[in-house]
C-alpha cells in the first residue's frame, strides 16, 4: 500500500474479519411450527482468534456453527468468509463434533485422516498420507496410525477428529462442544493440548460450549448468548485466562460475571442488543 492510500484510511478502520456473522437469524421449519433458533446474531472472528460461543443448552450454538459451516442458510442476515457469502459447505470450514462416532469405524486412524484430503481432491495419495502422519504426530497419535477407532478411548478419538480437521488446513476450524462427553480429567488434558496445538499451528477457531470455565480457558474472546432464541448479550476478552488461572480470584470473578450475563432474568432486554460489553 502506498503512502497516499494509507493516509486515506480512517483511523477506526479494522481489517476485514475472516468470518463475519452479520445479523443472523436462523430458523427450523417443522411440520407443526417454526422454531427461531437465533435472533440477529452478530460477531466477527479474526485470523488466529479462538472465538468461543457460550450459551445454555438450546440457545442455538450448534445451529450457528452449522450455518457457518454452510449446512443451513440464515433467514435474515449473512455469514461471510473472507468477504464472500457462505452459501454451502466447503473444505475451508471443517467441523469437529462432540460425538465419538464421527470416525468411520472400518477405516484405520490414518485412513480416516487421509480420506477427506482425497475426497476433496486437496492432495494426491502420497502427499495425503504424509500430511495425515504429520498431524497425527501433532496430536500424539503416530503410534496408533494403523489402529481402528473402536480400539481408542474417547479422548483419542477426539484427537483423531482434530488431526483430520487440521490436516485439511481449513481457513477456520469449527468445534461443537468437542470435549463435553469426556470425563473431567481427560477434558482438561484435551483443553491443554488444543491450546498447545494452537500455539504451534495458529489456526483460527470458532468453539462452542455451554461451560463458562471452558470458554475462559479456550477462548481469547467470548460471545455470550442469551437463552432461546440466542442473541448476543455481550462479548468479552478472555485472553488473560488459561488452565493455570483456573481457581484464581480473577478467574472466579469473571466466571460469576459471565454467569450473571447468561442467566440474570433482570438483565434488561433493551441492553441485550448492545454490540459489545467488555467485562473481563
Ligand atoms: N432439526 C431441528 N428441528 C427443529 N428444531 C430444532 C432442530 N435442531 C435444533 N432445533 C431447535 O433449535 C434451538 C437451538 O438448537 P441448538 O442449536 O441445537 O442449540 P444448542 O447447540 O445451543 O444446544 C433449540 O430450541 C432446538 O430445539
Ligand atoms: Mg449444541
Amino acid at each position: 500500500m502506498n503512502k497516499v492510500s494509507s493516509l486515506k484510511m480512517p483511523a477506526s478502520d479494522t481489517p476485514t474479519p475472516l468470518l463475519d456473522v452479520d445479523g443472523v437469524s436462523l430458523e427450523y421449519r417443522t411440520p407443526k411450527r417454526l422454531v427461531r433458533a437465533t435472533h440477529r446474531v452478530s460477531f466477527a472472528v479474526h485470523e488466529a482468534d479462538r472465538f468461543v460461543l457460550l450459551g445454555a443448552s438450546g440457545c442455538g450454538k450448534s445451529t450457528l456453527l452449522k450455518a457457518a459451516a454452510g449446512f443451513i442458510q440464515p433467514v435474515e442476515g449473512e455469514i461471510r468468509l473472507d468477504g464472500q457469502r457462505v452459501a454451502r459447505p466447503g473444505p475451508d470450514r471443517i467441523v469437529v463434533f462432540q460425538e465419538f462416532d464421527q470416525l468411520p469405524p472400518w477405516k484405520t486412524v490414518k485412513e480416516n485422516v487421509i480420506f477427506p484430503l482425497l475426497a476433496s481432491r486437496t492432495l494426491g495419495r502420497r502427499e495425503a498420507a504424509e500430511r495425515a502422519l504429520h498431524y497425527l504426530d501433532k496430536v500424539g497419535l503416530s503410534r496408533f496410525a494403523d489402529a481402528y477407532p473402536h480400539t481408542l478411548s474417547g479422548g483419542m478419538k477426539q484427537r483423531v477428529a482434530i488431526a483430520r480437521a487440521l490436516a485439511m488446513q481449513p481457513r477456520i476450524l469449527l468445534m461443537d462442544e468437542p470435549f463435553a462427553a469426556l470425563d473431567a480429567l481427560t477434558r482438561r488434558k484435551m483443553q491443554e493440548e488444543l491450546l498447545a496445538l494452537w500455539e504451534e499451528v495458529r489456526f483460527t477457531l470458532l468453539f462452542v460450549t455451554h461451560s463458562i470455565e471452558e470458554a475462559l480457558i479456550v477462548g481469547n474472546r467470548i460471545g455470550i448468548l442469551s437463552p432461546h432464541p440466542g442473541r448476543v448479550r455481550a462479548e468479552i476478552n478472555s485472553h488473560e485466562f488459561s488452565l493455570q488461572s483456573q481457581g484464581g480470584t480473577e478467574f472466579q470473578l469473571a466466571t460469576q460475571r459471565i454467569h450473571r450475563l447468561l442467566f440474570d432474568e433482570e438483565y434488561p432486554v433493551s441492553r441485550q442488543a448492545e454490540p459489545a460489553r467488555k467485562i473481563a
